[in-house]
C-alpha cells in the first residue's frame, strides 16, 4: 500500500487545531511517544471506551470488570515472563549511532536516518522500571505495566472468590499501558504511554477453537458498531515465529493506515500459560474437578481505535470552489452530537430563546451539545463539519412564531424543521 503522508499530516494538524490531540509536553518541545487528548478528543475516547464496555461488560452476564493498579509487585512480571522476554530487537547505526527497532527499518540493515549499515541486533526490554518507596534495593523494583492483562490474571482468584462465576466467563479492564518503544512513530499508532481495552475469557481447554472464533466475530461486530471503515480492516493469521511468547494462535486485525497495513487489534489464545505461571486454578463444580482454565484474549488499543476512527471518518468534498472537510462520525460516537445557534448574535430575543429553550435542555439531556453564535451560518456549519458534529440546530425568526427549529444534517446538508418539544426525542432516535 502506498504511504499517504498528506492525509496523515492533515489528520495530525486538524487534531491539534481543533483540540482533539496535542503533542505531549508541547510547550517544552514534546516528549517522544506521548500525546495529550483535548476536550473533543477526550469525548471521542470516552465514546470508544463506553461502547466497548457496554457491549462486552455491562450488557453481558458472563463478564466482570476490574480496575487494577498500574504499579504491581515486580514478581508479577518475573512470573509472567515479561522481565525475561518482553523485548524488541534493537540495532544501532554504525555511523550516526541512532537506535532503531530492527523489524521497522525502512531498508533492511540500513539506518533510517543516514543510510549507513546498522550493527548486530540485541534484545531491548521495553518495560519502564521504577523504584517503589525509599528502599534502594532490588526488592523495590517495579514496572509500569506493559499490558493491562496481568492486572486481570492476578485478580483471577479474587474475582472467583467474590462472584463464583461458572465457566466460561471473562474479566475485562480498560487502562493505561506503558512501553519504552525504541521508535515511537506514526502519531498515536506507536506510543510509549497508551491505553488498552482487554478481556481475558476463561474457558475449558477443549473449547478454545469455538471461543476463539466467537471472539473474532464479536471484535469485528464492535468495530462495525463504532463506524470503522471495514474495507480497511483485514485479518492476519500470525505465524508461529512472530507470535508473542505466550500465544498458541493469534489473529491480528490490521488496518490500512496511511503509513501502511499494520496491526490495529489482536486476538490471542493464551492457553493456560498465565494462570499456570501465577499458580492459579479453578474448581469446576459442574464437573467436580480442579482445572487450570485456558484463555482467549481480545485486546484492543484505545488510541489505535481513535486514530482508525478519525481516518475512517475523514472526508473532503469540493463545493462552490471550496473544500469542505467533514468527519463522518456516527452520531453515537461524535464528540458533539449537536450544535445550537441563534441565527443572529445581535438579536437578544433569538439568543434568549436559543439559550433557554433549546441549548439548556439539550445540554442537560445529552451533555455533548455545543453553542456557536460566531460568524455567519455557513462558517458555523464548516466549523462543526470539521469536528464531526452530525446536527446543527438553528433558531431563527420563524422559531419565535412556531416553536420549530431548523436541523441541518452534516453529511447531506439537508435541512428539516423540528418542533422544539420534539428535539430531545429526535436526537435520541439518532444515537440509539
Ligand atoms: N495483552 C496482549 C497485548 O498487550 P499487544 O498486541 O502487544 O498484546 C494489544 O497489544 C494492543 O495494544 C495492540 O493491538 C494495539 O492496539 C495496542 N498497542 C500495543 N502497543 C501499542 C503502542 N506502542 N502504542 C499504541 N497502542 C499500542
Amino acid at each position: 500500500m502506498k504511504e499517504d503522508k498528506e492525509l496523515m499530516e492533515k489528520i495530525v494538524s486538524l487534531a491539534k487545531r481543533r483540540g482533539f490531540v496535542f503533542p505531549g509536553s508541547d510547550i517544552y518541545g514534546g516528549l517522544a511517544g506521548t500525546w495529550d487528548y483535548g476536550d473533543l478528543g477526550g469525548e471521542l475516547l470516552h465514546n470508544i471506551k463506553h461502547t466497548w464496555w457496554k457491549r462486552f461488560v455491562s450488557r453481558r452476564r458472563d463478564m466482570y470488570g476490574i480496575r487494577a493498579a498500574i504499579l504491581m509487585n515486580g514478581k508479577v512480571w518475573e512470573a509472567s515472563g515479561h522481565v525475561a522476554g518482553f523485548s524488541d530487537p534493537l540495532v544501532e547505526c554504525t555511523k550516526c549511532h541512532k537506535r532503531f527497532r530492527e523489524d521497522t527499518l525502512k531498508e533492511k540493515g540500513k539506518c533510517d536516518e543516514c543510510g549507513a549499515p546498522v550493527g548486530e541486533a540485541r534484545q531491548f526490554n521495553m518495560m519502564f522500571s521504577t523504584k517503589v518507596g525509599a528502599m534502594d534495593d532490588s526488592a523495590a523494583v517495579s514496572y509500569l505495566r506493559p499490558e493491562t492483562a496481568q492486572g486481570i490474571f492476578v485478580n483471577f482468584k479474587n474475582t472467583v472468590d467474590a462472584y463464583h462465576p461458572k465457566l466460561p466467563f471473562g474479566i475485562a479492564q480498560i487502562g493505561k499501558a506503558f512501553r519504552n518503544e525504541i521508535t515511537p512513530r506514526d502519531f498515536l499508532f506507536r506510543q510509549r504511554e497508551f491505553e488498552q481495552m482487554e478481556i481475558e475469557y476463561f474457558i475449558r481447554p477443549e473449547d478454545w477453537e469455538k471461543y476463539f472464533l466467537y471472539w473474532r466475530d464479536e471484535m469485528l461486530a464492535w468495530m462495525e458498531e463504532i463506524g470503522l471503515d471495514m474495507n480497511k480492516v483485514h485479518e492476519l493469521e500470525v505465524a508461529d515465529e512472530d507470535r508473542a511468547f505466550y500465544s498458541k494462535r493469534t489473529i491480528d486485525f490490521e488496518f490500512d493506515w496511511p503509513f501502511g497495513r499494520k496491526e490495529l487489534f489482536g486476538l490471542a489464545y493464551r492457553t493456560d500459560y498465565d494462570l499456570g505461571v501465577h499458580k492459579l486454578d479453578y474448581i469446576d463444580e459442574e464437573r467436580g474437578e480442579r482445572i487450570v482454565p485456558h484463555v482467549i484474549e481480545p485486546s484492543c488499543g484505545v488510541d489505535r481505535a481513535f486514530l482508525a476512527l478519525m481516518l475512517s471518518a475523514y472526508n473532503e468534498e469540493e463545493k462552490e470552489g471550496e473544500t469542505r472537510v467533514f468527519l463522518k462520525f456516527k452520531p453515537s460516537m461524535a464528540p458533539i452530537l449537536a450544535c445550537v445557534s441563534p441565527l443572529l448574535k445581535n438579536k437578544p430575543e433569538l439568543v434568549e430563546y436559543a439559550n433557554t429553550k433549546v441549548y439548556a435542555p439539550l445540554k442537560e439531556e445529552f451533555g455533548r451539545i455545543a453553542w456557536d453564535d460566531n460568524g455567519n451560518i455557513g462558517k458555523r456549519y464548516r466549523r462543526q463539519d470539521e469536528i464531526g458534529t452530525p446536527y446543527c440546530v438553528v433558531i431563527d425568526f420563524d422559531t419565535l412564531e412556531d416553536d420549530s427549529v431548523t436541523v441541518r444534517d452534516r453529511d447531506t446538508g439537508t435541512q428539516e424543521r423540528v418542533k422544539v418539544s420534539e428535539l430531545v426525542n429526535f436526537l435520541k432516535g439518532k444515537i440509539n
